[in-house]
């Protein structure tokens, strides 16, 4: 029997250039860029959004409201991000199409060593990549500020941080879930002497509506305000980080602080079903997972697909992507990827092919990974729309509540446990459960693989500015969020959306409570998918759409944390 060759990857890449294609021509021909009626931002507390706010009506872009929404984050979310850390930005200029990937990614330590975290019988040692001040890597914040505000913005560095600052010293009620955070995060934060005098009252959690003021940060971000990313990598200031992280038993040293360099990227891009995405590229995995994603699910007819089949072949290709993410990515300055291939729709075709509609694949039955080898919710994500249509799609981290909860001595900081994001050994899970080997293996100066993925997705409807906290869940909730989107969901209807899960190992579909129905449960169960019923809830986005058509403007915060949507 002759078989016809399979022309679908073929027609997929078609449909992509084309696509492209039309897009770039409609910039290149001049196509006056679209202004949307108002101004939206979306972050984690209302606060930070109101600081954003302020710096656009002090004649501030999206850009320097970024700065400003980064640095109020700082106070008044301190679990998420801050200065003792990094994050991705992706920013979109509306005066030239211009699309940048600002990767403030923190790096490991020139005194960093692959078996940093492992004892003399090759275990990892309990605690050592998460809690410890070895596990901080260098930061990237104070230079992504600096750089948005030189480079992008139109007000001073000063100008924008000033919300921040006023937030920091003169205090904030603190909020329910700052006192669940808190909670929490307690044993971590006693063990150092900044941490508990700030976030504890006498030792204990202080109630709702107690005021937390911060004096050093207040210092500590007046300093960078004032002297820019040469003040914090520098000098006196650089002198009291590397003392105080080596009291608190950490190995930066000034060279590590010196040589930090943040490092402006070109952003993945896609296509789907009409849309043009806009993504993070490694050091993130986010991206890649979800062009190679949307790619398997292609070949799918999503919208004719029952519930169940539906969320089979979501998970099934989350599945394939996130094997690929344990074995091939890492920082690209360390480690040679094959993105063509795993972003070829002839590829992800291959992977299609590997799906069966009624059976879930073992994750054990996919290709090894480990191969060669010789030898939450913390985190925070905004989304800034400007009145003349400049994009800021953020995602900065400490990486778990209050990173290690360690606070550098005099200077308010939480150090980032960011390290922890390294592959500590091949095949050892992370705090995330995430596997991986060789390329996210630790070394001096390597930039830990993220899954963090700020992105952009745009048609001729309109964009949608998304992006979320949540470890290795995020590219999944980006995944969804796309597809919402794609069918005519706005931004409150992607934050309010269930969601699902499945990162390859362990092999388990990871849901929140609403995400299945009980039937959907069954059928999946039946297909062979062994389901976790997540406790928590899954992610914290906060998404800004506009629709080009009817020129609204939505900007949602998820309803599972205590973020506002800001419209003006
Ligand atoms: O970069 C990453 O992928 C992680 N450090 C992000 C951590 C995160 O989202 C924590 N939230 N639950």
């Amino acid at each position: 029997m002759r078989t016809l060759p399979d022309l679908r990857p073929g027609v997929t890449l078609l449909r992509r250039v084309v696509t492209l294609l039309v897009l770039t021509a409609q910039i290149a021909l001049g196509a006056e860029p679209p202004k949307p009626p108002l101004a939206a931002i979306a972050s984690a507390y209302p606060q930070a959004s109101e600081a954003g706010f302020e710096i656009l009506a002090a004649g501030g872009n999206a850009f320097d409201a970024a700065v400003a929404v980064s640095a109020a984050l700082s106070v008044v979310e301190p679990r998420g991000s801050g200065l003792g850390g990094g994050g991705f930005y992706l920013l979109h200029r509306a005066s030239d199409g211009h699309e940048v990937f600002v990767d403030a990614r923190e790096v490991a330590p020139a005194a960093a060593t692959r078996d940093m975290f492992l004892g003399a019988d090759r275990k990892p040692i309990a605690g050592l990549s998460t809690d410890s001040a070895l596990a901080a890597g260098i930061p990237g914040e104070a230079a992504a500020f600096a750089h948005l505000a030189a480079k992008y913005g139109r007000l001073t560095l000063e100008r924008s941080m000033q919300p921040a600052i006023k937030l920091a010293r003169e205090g904030f009620a603190i909020y329910p879930r700052l006192v669940e955070d808190i909670t929490r995060k307690k044993p971590a934060l006693e063990r150092s002497p900044d941490a508990r005098r700030i976030f504890l009252n006498k030792g204990e959690v202080p109630p709702v509506g107690y005021i937390l003021k911060q004096h050093e940060l207040a210092r500590s971000l007046n300093f960078v305000a004032e002297k820019g990313a040469e003040g914090f990598y520098h000098g006196a200031f650089a002198d009291k980080l590397v003392a105080g992280v080596r009291k608190l038993g950490g190995i930066w040293s000034h060279e590590d602080l010196a040589n930090y360099r943040l490092i402006e990227r070109e952003p993945l891009r896609g296509a789907y079903h009409g849309a043009r995405i806009v993504t993070a590229p490694p050091p993130s995995s986010g991206g890649v997972a979800l062009l190679n994603a949307l790619n398997i699910l292609d070949g799918f007819d999503l919208a004719r697909l029952d519930s169940v089949t539906r969320k089979h072949v979501i998970l099934e290709s989350l599945r394939r992507v996130h094997r690929d993410r344990a074995e091939y990515l890492g920082d690209p300055a360390f480690v040679k990827m094959p993105l063509d291939r795993l972003l070829s729709p002839y590829y992800a075709a291959g992977q299609r092919a590997s799906i069966r509609l009624d059976k879930a694949t073992p994750s054990d039955l996919l290709p090894g990974y480990i191969g060669d080898v010789s030898s939450g919710v913390s985190t925070t994500h905004f989304a800034v729309l400007d009145r003349e249509g400049n994009r800021v799609a953020a995602t900065i981290t400490l990486n778990a509540w209050f990173g290690t909860g360690l606070v550098i001595p005099g200077t308010g900081i939480l150090l980032n446990n960011q390290m922890d994001d390294f592959a500590i050994k091949p095949g050892e899970p992370n705090m995330y459960q995430l596997v991986g080997a060789e390329a996210n293996s630790i070394a001096p100066g390597k930039r830990m693989l993220s899954s963090m993925t700020p992105t952009f997705v745009e048609s001729d409807k309109g964009v949608a500015i998304l992006g979320s906290p949540g470890g290795s869940f995020i590219p999944s909730m980006i995944l969804l969020g796309t597809l919402n989107w794609l069918d005519g969901a706005d931004a409150t209807g992607i934050v309010t959306a269930p969601r699902i899960h499945h990162q390859y190992q362990p092999d388990m579909v990871f849901a929140e409570r609403a995400g299945l129905s009980a039937d959907e449960r069954s059928a999946l169960e039946e297909r062979g998918h062994k389901i976790r019923d997540w406790p928590a809830t899954i992610g914290n986005m906060q998404i800004v759409t506009w629709d080009y058509a009817s020129q609204t403007v939505v900007a949602a915060s998820d309803p599972r944390g205590a973020g506002k949507g800001l419209v003006r």
